[in-house]
């Protein structure tokens, strides 16, 4: 039996998931393709869809960027994660039913905690800050509330926005909203502090979105753009002597996640964190 896999989205002729879903199949030795369905904006997605839907052999597939919440209505069913964030990356077809889920949030929280496993132990006592307040964000600051970290604060140019994700947490979770500003003159407060916008990335590649002066020994710093690899923003925190978290492990993390959902099997993705580097790296 031969597995079927897609990702739908616009513009993605370049989404590194074809190579990640490739060597997953590969280590998990089951035979099986992941294809890129783009979907152009200009035509009917209504149309697509159902031709997707009339696919019987199609076992799963991931959305991608402009189409995580436009997926939703197609869907039987979502999970808890899903439903929460409003956004579906990842689909299964079971038995004819599709089921929506978010492996956005997961994958990055799994990502960060095998990096530094002790987090694990002590999520109730460490003080994060997200900086940025879009849809990465979103899904990071639910992830780390799901898996039970409780103080989780937000730093965004526009603190409307932040307001509108903190209205997401959970009963037992405090959430302090900053400015930029505010964030940067306070640093010393967190022991993990999390770059979720689109500053640094290439060809901006000399922006940081606040400038790490004073910050905490043996503070986190992770940064979720990954082109390049170091951001100014990491290099900034390395130079301080902070510990730090690369972004394209996100990456990886969050396609194991649904690469388990859809098959039921997971496999040993150590050495992969490197090879997708060099990947990134020659582009
Ligand atoms: P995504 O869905 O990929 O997270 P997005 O929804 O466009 O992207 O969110 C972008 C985030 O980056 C927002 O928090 C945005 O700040 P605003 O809410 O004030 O727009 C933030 N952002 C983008 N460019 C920025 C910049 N130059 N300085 C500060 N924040 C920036």
């Amino acid at each position: 039996m031969s597995l079927q896999f897609q990702l739908i989205g616009y513009p993605i002729q370049h989404s590194l998931s074809p190579w990640i879903h490739e060597r997953f199949l590969s280590k998990a030795n089951l035979q099986g393709t992941y294809e890129i369905n783009e979907i152009d904006p200009q035509h009917s997605f209504e149309e697509k869809i159902m031709e997707m839907k009339n696919n019987k052999e199609l076992n799963g597939f991931n959305v991608t960027v402009p189409y995580k919440q436009k997926i939703i209505p197609y869907l039987d069913s979502l999970d808890k994660n899903a439903k929460t964030l409003g956004a579906v990356n990842t689909v299964l077809n079971k038995d004819g039913k599709w089921i929506g889920y978010n492996t956005d949030s997961t994958g990055y929280v799994r990502a960060l905690e095998t990096k530094y496993p002790e987090l694990t132990k002590e999520r109730k006592s460490k003080h994060v800050l997200i900086l940025g307040a879009g849809g990465a964000a979103r899904g990071i600051y639910c992830g780390l509330d799901f898996a039970g970290y409780v103080n989780i604060d937000i730093a965004n140019r526009t603190t409307e926005k932040a307001w509108e994700i903190a209205e997401l947490r959970s009963e037992l979770t405090n959430t302090d909203i900053l400015t930029l500003k505010e964030a940067e003159n306070n640093l010393l407060k967190y022991d993990i502090i999390i770059q979720t916008t689109s500053v640094g990335m290439k060809p901006t590649t000399e922006n940081t979105i606040i400038h790490l002066n004073s910050i905490k020994k043996d503070v986190i710093v992770s940064d979720i753009v990954y082109q390049p690899i170091k951001t100014k923003f990491l290099k900034e925190a390395e130079n301080l002597g902070a510990r730090i978290h690369y972004g394209h492990t996100m990456l990886l993390y969050q396609a194991l996640y649904a690469f388990e959902i859809w098959t039921g099997l997971s496999v040993d993705i150590n050495n992969m964190d490197e090879e997708l580097q060099q990947v990134l790296e020659g582009r």
